[in-house]
């Protein structure tokens, strides 16, 4: 028998409401119900990083959680944080720092850098390493995705401060 669930969740700040086997993967969910295929379909077993997403801002391996656990909850996807027109600083920092080749890694980098951002602001190169350690990357050294996460959390610190200061 196939069971079904109905969930309702929070997507870069869209509501959807979706009827989906009860074995649906959150990653499967995103990419085949509301087609945003940035999250990749990598190794499908939580060990390459390339499906993660924001989960009420914690970065996530969106291949590892059934789409029935967000249920009420809050995603953003690499969709929901720029686009070609306005990229984010991380995309932007990336970017200039060469830290792109094939780019299959990259949402997910930039959504693991962007979940420890959050957390930290200031983050070292270790707490970047050690939050790295599930994404893998077959093309570029890590020394400049490094380089571009500490570049784009320098810019948001200050963008950060900037706004402070207006409301002050
Ligand atoms: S596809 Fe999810 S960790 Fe590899
Ligand atoms: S840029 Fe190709 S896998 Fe990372």
């Amino acid at each position: 028998m196939n069971d079904t669930i109905e969930i309702k969740v929070r997507v870069n700040g869209i509501d959807e409401a979706a009827r989906l086997q009860a074995n649906t993967t959150l990653l499967t969910f995103l990419r085949e119900s509301l087609n945003l295929t940035g999250a990749k379909e990598g190794c499908n077993e939580g060990e390459c990083g390339s499906c993660m997403v924001l989960l009420d801002g914690k970065a996530v391996n969106s291949c590892l959680i059934l789409a029935a656990e967000v249920d009420g909850r809050e995603i953003v996807t690499i969709e929901g944080i720029g686009n070609a027109k306005s990229l984010h600083p991380l995309q932007r920092s990336f970017l200039k720092h060469h830290a792109v080749q094939c780019g299959f890694c990259m949402p997910g980098m930039i959504i693991t850098a962007l979940g420890l951002i959050g957390e930290k602001a200031d983050p070292s190169e270790g707490e970047i390493k050690t939050a790295l350690a599930g994404n893998l990357c077959r093309c570029t050294g890590y020394e400049q995705i490094i380089q571009s996460i500490q570049a784009a959390a320098k810019q948001l610190r200050a963008q950060e401060q900037k706004a402070s200061r207006r409301t002050a």
